[in-house]
């Protein structure tokens, strides 16, 4: 184990009330050689980024980058479950992305429904429970069918919680909360004296997942392309120039260790944290 490593100053995974896991990695999964078990983060979100590049790299179309950066989503899930990250998000699908070639778009929701359709077994099987934000009504209903599908199967898992963005914009995630407080105030549910920053990111659609601790971008892009803008104001961020579908087991252990390497102060001097947390 790493013993100069930087902290979570949050106690870690294994004391929050909210870690899916319920305490504690399941014994099926050994932890990984050099990651500080108690710093693993709580929450990662990755903006897979590069597939379209690296098939052009490759001399390949488009979909058959998309197709490739399936297959990392599947090991990166695995990985993050074997190593005990209890809070996993993937950007997969923005906004944004609706104004791509349609072809493009038929395909990322032919691999979405591929993955779900393939991954439903070893999710149950690895105790991971399907969720996912964003404007999941924008999704074709075949897609739908078979998300909601996934999310009502495995919403029993405690082992993980595999967060899929589909549709999501972090921009619109802020505007849907504000016009949610604004009905609720209207139905005399909440005062303007009452929103604070704690009761404001209860109407966020994030409202039952931690904050990320780090958040990966792949492909060598510096934005964070309006993804989980409110809740990434703490995060720590991790840029890679791999391109997605070379992003696997490796690359993220290589995230994590970066990440267990930072000293997060929350604003405070490094001098006021808890010694335990510097050690
Ligand atoms: C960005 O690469 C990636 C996307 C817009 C979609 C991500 C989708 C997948 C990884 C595959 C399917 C997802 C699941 C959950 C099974 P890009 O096309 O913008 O790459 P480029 O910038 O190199 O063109």
């Amino acid at each position: 184990m790493n013993k100069s490593l930087n902290f979570r100053n949050d106690g870690g995974p294994e004391n929050r009330d909210d870690d899916p896991r319920g305490g504690g990695i399941d014994s099926r999964f050994r932890m990984v050689d050099g990651i500080d078990e108690k710093r693993v983060p709580r929450h990662i979100a990755i903006i897979m980024d590069g597939n379209g590049r690296w098939a052009r790299q490759n001399a390949l179309g488009r979909i058959s980058g998309h197709r490739k950066g399936a297959e990392s989503v599947r090991v990166v899930v695995e990985a993050c479950r074997k190593i005990g990250v209890p809070y996993l998000t993937l950007f997969a699908f923005s906004v944004e992305n609706w104004m791509r070639p349609n072809t493009e778009v038929r395909a990322l929701m032919r691999l979405l429904v591929r993955y779900l359709r393939s991954e439903l077994k070893t999710m149950l099987k690895n105790d991971i429970r399907l969720k996912t934000i964003g404007n999941v009504a924008d999704l074709p209903e075949n897609v739908r069918t078979v998300l909601e599908g996934a999310v009502d199967a495995t919403k029993h898992c405690k082992g993980m919680v595999l967060n899929l963005a589909l549709s999501y914009g972090g921009r619109d995630d802020i505007v849907g909360a504000v016009k949610k407080i604004i009905k609720d105030s209207a139905a005399g549910k909440i005062k303007a004296s009452e929103i604070t920053r704690e009761s404001f990111e209860k109407y966020l659609s994030t409202r039952d997942i931690p904050d990320p601790d780090l958040l990966i971008r792949t492909s060598g892009e510096f934005r964070i392309s309006n993804f989980l803008l409110w809740q990434s104001a703490y995060t720590e961020l991790y840029f890679t120039d791999v391109f997605w579908p070379d992003f696997r087991e490796p690359q993220l252990i290589e995230a994590i260790l970066d990440y267990q390497k930072r000293e997060r102060r929350f604003g405070k001097t490094g001098e006021q944290l808890p010694k335990e947390s510097k050690e």
